[in-house]
């Protein structure tokens, strides 16, 4: 987008310039390439204010920050009020009162064995502090994680990451980490009686691998082994956290009782960063076991008022607007409107999720004329289905979306909690259309020529187009058609 900035030094270039010169030009080619790189003036709720007076829908929410909304009103009155007070803010040498309030209210919410919390910046950094605080409680290494889940790009949580495409060329990660399948009790237990795993870190609901639900009887059995093997149950639920499936966390919607939670992401009232480790008393005890011991595990920014205040702001938010009820009576109506109005579609293989985290996943089609239309896309590159879909939503519907980081056959669905029904009527009108219109071979063409168009050098991000001359991934690709 060719809109200039006035940072002083750099008025000649564009933004788009500035960021490719300066920070990764490899995002300005994929947004640019995909149509998604669009200038919003404004958000509001669940609303997208683009330059030319366009509304778009987020459907997106950030990667999940946005429960409470775009600019909640409560949120920004109350960090304004913190910078406003002139209080110290990180200090580094006192007791912060917003951090010792939020840390009581997100014990009391969370219940179960929950007494104490760390505070970090991201859902990394949670997962980061919970390898070290199992290590340190248990006194074992290794740590057991679930196959195709996401836990964040820093080394520690890289490892617990069976997709190898977020790891290669990045060295060696963490070497005393198993994976086993998601869902899959009988390798749980046989790997848990080995009584060799500080933790079982796992999200409840696996957000980026299309959003798959299990049972509840498998979280059960994972707390039940878990327990009997001495091994912490750790729940990842930095995007099932806040409201996202309906209850405060989605441990609660399954009846299962963690060791420790990790929250980010919607805590932060999508305005300031902020993650929490909460866990039980006595392995907060294993790592700040003695006043030599005090700040042992720390981090610069964590506890700043900011963010503290951003925390309950959101808290009070969700609980006086009822966002759990809203998640959960809104995320029924999504996907009853969606499963009568897109079933009919062949590509259409599922549409799963709890409260308003959801996910419409798609499959090869079976009639012949589609058929060979997709193999052409499979060959151009696997995410290329996914990423279409999410441009004509974008270009033709004005709705902003994503396909899960590990399945791209799966979009994403996680709008803000207080989107409204009529605006879920707008965005399940929108997804009809566009399942009609990816049943037209222009469609499909248009995919092919951007694959072309996109001569990625190198695979950018997930969604990237792999190498490949131009010419020859567009006469490739049409010739399979
Ligand atoms: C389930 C889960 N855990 C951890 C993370 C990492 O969080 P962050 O990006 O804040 O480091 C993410 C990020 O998407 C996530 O979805």
């Amino acid at each position: 987008m060719n809109h200039t900035t006035s940072i002083p030094g750099s008025y000649h270039l564009s933004t788009d310039q500035q960021y490719a010169a300066y920070v990764n030009p490899q995002w300005v080619r994929l947004l640019s390439a995909l149509g998604l790189n669009k200038v919003f003036n404004r958000s509001f709720g669940a609303e997208l204010f683009a330059d030319n007076g366009d509304v778009y829908l987020d459907f997106l929410s950030g990667y999940g920050v946005y429960n409470v909304g775009h600019h909640h009103p409560f949120v920004t009155q109350e960090l304004i009020a913190e910078l406003q007070s002139q209080r110290p803010s990180m200090l580094q040498s006192h007791v912060p009162t917003l951090a010792a309030q939020l840390a009581e209210k997100l014990c009391q919410l969370a219940g179960g064995k929950m007494e104490k919390v760390y505070f970090g910046s991201s859902g990394s950094e949670g997962v980061e502090a919970a390898i070290k605080f199992s290590r340190a409680f248990t006194k074992r290494d290794w740590i057991l994680y679930a196959e195709g889940g996401f836990h964040g790009l820093t080394c520690g949580a890289l490892s617990l990451m069976s997709n190898l495409w977020w790891r290669e060329g990045f060295g060696p990660m963490l070497r005393e980490t198993q994976a086993v399948p998601f869902g899959d009790v009988k390798a749980l237990r046989q790997a848990l009686q080995t009584e060799k795993y500080a933790a079982y870190l796992v999200e409840p609901i696996q957000g980026e691998n299309g959003v798959k639900v299990p049972t509840r009887e498998y979280l059960h059995e994972a707390q039940r082994l878990c327990e009997k093997h001495g091994t912490l149950l750790v729940i990842d639920e930095v995007q099932t956290g806040i409201h996202r499936t309906g209850p405060f966390i989605a441990s609660h919607y399954f009846g299962i009782s963690p060791d420790m939670v990790i929250l980010a992401k919607a805590l932060s009232g999508g305005q300031v960063p902020v993650g929490a480790l909460l866990m039980r008393s006595d392995v907060c005890r294993s790592v700040y076991s003695s006043i030599d011991k005090a700040c042992v595990h720390a981090s610069t920014f964590s506890e700043n008022a900011l963010a503290m205040r951003a925390g309950l702001a959101t808290l009070q938010i969700a609980e006086k607007e009822k966002l759990g009820e809203r998640s959960t009576n809104l995320g029924n109506f999504l996907r009853s409107e969606l499963m009568n109005r897109l079933s009919r579609f062949e590509m259409i293989k599922e549409i799963r999720g709890v409260g308003l985290f959801n996910a419409i996943e798609f499959q090869a089609p079976r009639s012949i004329g589609l058929k060979l239309l997709y193999a052409g896309f499979t060959k151009a590159h696997p995410g290329l289905f996914g990423q279409m879909i999410v441009k004509t939503l974008f270009e033709e519907e004005k709705i902003l979306s994503q396909m899960a980081g590990n399945n791209f056959m799966a979009i994403k669905s996680l709008p803000p909690l207080v989107i409204t029904e009529e605006q879920i009527v707008r965005y399940v009108s929108a997804w009809e259309h566009v399942c009609e219109l990816a049943s037209r071979t222009s469609f499909w063409m248009q995919g092919l020529r951007i694959a072309a168009k996109a001569l990625a050098p190198d695979r950018a991000c997930p969604n990237a187009v792999p190498k490949a001359g131009a010419e020859v991934l567009q006469e490739r690709a049409l010739a399979e058609v």
